[in-house]
């Protein structure tokens, strides 16, 4: 992606968002500077991925704070306001992690709370190049010595992140390797994260590409035609169980038949501890209308309704390899995040 180009930037007295609900048409950016407007951006996914959804929650304290004081709210009436942007979508972790993160500096200011949520904004960019070298190391070392060809699931680039993604930063590096032929990136139905977001950065990048449906993506992988699959994650429980979007098991199950690996890319700040295995992962249900109608059309039949999960869950044993900024757990192998946790001092 560009350098000028931001997803989420402090402006001092509100948050700058880049719309992504209208890329790759159009480069527009809306400013949030009250609660209402924000909870609706991030439900309508101007801004989306996990990791930036945790650096907007944290924003979103210092956003609640302004407000408050600009309106006269009590604590009570600002604390409801900061409980529904960290409630605003319940699967990524990262967002409410990013209003938790950003709680104790209520007191002392909406200034002190910004600039804890830019420190965190600046070290998710850190840790996303420290997650594409891990995440290049590892898959370079265990692969043909030649260009790969990588597939990919809804988009963990930039624009899921503060700058350069999860697993499109791993791509990114293999691609400064000199060690990409093509990423096959799924479009990622409904919304299509895929074929607007993650073509549009990879194009951007000069990083080859091509789009193919989510129903192609199990048989180019059982065809022979990838090497390694790398998604992103939205909440990672302790066993290694991984949310992601909807389609990502598809991806894993055919991974796993064609014995090629399936990397997961996320920062340590997407494993949720606190949920033994997936079955506790908060799943989002989105509106019917996502998959009824296609450009404004209706495409089901009148009296026919939609089921809409945004999110599945891969479990443990599909995840091959799961890498953060502090290195990479074979978690097939058994080398689970809560084993990991515990090692640490
Ligand atoms: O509904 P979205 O677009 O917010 O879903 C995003 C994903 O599923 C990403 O793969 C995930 O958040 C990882 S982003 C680095």
């Amino acid at each position: 992606m560009t350098n000028d180009v931001r997803t989420v930037e402090w402006t001092g007295d509100g948050l700058r968002l880049l719309d992504q609900t209208v890329l790759p048409g159009r480069v527009e950016y809306v400013v949030v500077r009250d609660v209402g407007a924000l909870v609706d951006a991030i439900r309508r996914l101007v801004v989306r991925g996990a990791p930036a959804l945790g650096v907007t929650g944290a924003f979103g304290v210092a956003i609640a704070v302004r407000q408050a004081a600009r309106e006269g709210w009590d604590d009570a009436g600002r604390d409801a306001a900061i409980t529904r942007v960290r409630e605003a979508r319940p699967t990524a972790v990262n967002l409410a992690a990013g209003v938790d993160r950003a709680l104790p500096f209520v007191a002392k200011g909406a200034d002190a709370v910004a600039a804890e949520a830019q420190a965190l904004l600046d070290e998710d960019v850190r840790g996303n190049h420290a997650i594409g070298a891990f995440g290049a190391d590892w898959i370079l070392r265990r692969s043909a010595d030649r260009p790969l060809r990588v597939l990919t699931h809804c988009n963990a680039g930039a624009l899921a992140t503060a700058g350069w993604g999860t697993a499109l930063g791993v791509i990114r590096e293999m691609h400064d390797r000199g060690r990409v032929e093509i990423v096959y990136a799924d479009e990622t139905r409904p919304l299509l994260q895929g074929a607007r977001l993650t073509a549009w950065e990879l194009d951007q990048a000069g990083i080859p590409c091509l789009v193919q449906a989510d129903g192609a993506a199990p048989s180019t992988i059982l065809r022979g035609l990838a090497d390694v699959a790398v998604i992103g994650a939205d909440r990672i429980a302790a066993n290694g169980d991984t949310a992601n979007k909807i389609g990502s098991v598809g991806v894993a199950l055919a991974c796993h038949a064609a014995g090629i690996p399936l990397v997961v890319a996320a920062p340590w700040s997407t494993v949720d501890l606190a949920l033994a295995d997936g079955g506790g992962i908060p799943i989002e249900e989105r509106p019917a209308g996502e998959i009824t109608t296609w450009g404004g059309i209706r495409t089901v039949p009148d009296r026919v309704g939609a089921f809409n999960p945004a999110f599945d869950v891969t479990p443990a044993r599909l995840v091959t390899a799961l890498v953060t900024e502090t290195g990479v757990l074979e978690v097939s192998a058994g080398v689970t995040p809560r084993q990991r946790a515990a090692e640490k001092p």
